[in-house]
């Protein structure tokens, strides 16, 4: 696996492969990897020809009081598992690689990055949206990969790419769970072991929810109160619980069939999302 830290290098190995007309798939991460990343990395190799990871903490996506500086940082045992997984190339930038002085454009996906998450991390998405699109122009790949877990994420990335036409294949890999249900998630370290206990809560909520739907359940915003209720109970601080249309994320009507159940939560230190598809038939 070769690891470079300057855009310069990164473009010239590209170039090289692109040469010989071999496909590239770009997994991007913010290090700390676990299975849910590896699992990217597994879907990349057999995606395309070249696989390329970054690993880059990424300043712009978080806010004011939020936890860029605690963030787990741990690039020797990430560089391990990306040479065992077979990843062909490792970037590793420096902020200043990415953000020189002087760096003042920045992607915003109106609409969408204003709901759910959005809405309490004023700016997020604008960051996420900011370092993908450059990542993609950096690294010209014909796929790039994202978790299902992140789905806001992925909508917003997904929208991005269709009206900037930027030429790339999204590819969405679905949550890598823990034994419990617990999706996983670097932030599910700040947890204490207590804590870790009552964490699978929030993937029993939206399992209850679903079930509520499928079982024809109508009103919407009573599951959503009840779930969030059920939170509260649990020991988090519920920040939303909404159930929506799987792809524009506004919320859901009575008729809508392809559905998407997401929950955002604080439980002690750690900010926890999930999500769960529902696909409703026409009889439902
Ligand atoms: O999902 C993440 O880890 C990050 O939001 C991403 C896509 C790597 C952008 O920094």
């Amino acid at each position: 696996m070769r690891i470079v830290t300057t855009i310069t290098d990164l473009r010239g190995q590209i170039k090289q492969w692109q040469q010989t007309g071999e496909s590239i798939a770009l997994v991007p991460t913010m290090g700390n990897l676990h299975e849910g990343h590896l699992q990217l990395v597994r879907t990349a190799r057999k995606t395309a020809d070249r696989v390329v990871v970054s690993i880059f903490v990424n300043p712009t996506q978080f806010g004011e009081g939020e936890d860029f500086a605690a963030y787990p940082r741990t690039e020797r045992e990430d560089r391990e598992k990306l040479h065992e997984n077979a990843v062909d190339l490792l970037f590793l930038p420096a902020v200043q690689e990415i953000y020189p002085p002087g760096c003042n454009t920045f992607i915003t996906v109106n609409g969408i990055s204003d709901l759910h998450c959005g809405a309490s991390r004023l700016g997020h998405f604008s960051g996420v949206a900011t370092i993908v699109c450059k990542l993609f122009y950096m690294v010209l790949p014909d796929f790039a990969l994202f978790g299902e877990k992140d789905w806001q994420q992925l909508a917003v990335i997904r929208c991005m790419v269709r009206d900037l036409n930027i030429p790339v294949a999204i590819v969405a890999v679905p949550t890598v769970r823990e034994a419990d249900g617990l999706a996983m998630s670097s932030r599910n370290a700040y947890l204490t072991p207590a804590q870790r206990r009552r964490a699978p809560k929030l993937y029993q909520s939206l399992l209850d929810a679903r079930e509520m739907l499928v079982s024809g359940a109508m009103d919407f915003s009573v599951i959503e109160q009840q779930q969030v209720q059920f939170l509260a109970e649990a020991g988090f601080q519920p920040d939303y619980f909404s159930i929506c249309c799987a792809d524009n994320l506004l919320p859901a009507a009575r008729f809508d069939r392809d559905l998407v159940i997401l929950v955002a939560a604080k439980l002690g230190k750690a900010r926890l999302i999930d999500n769960v598809q529902v696909k409703k038939s026409p009889g439902d």
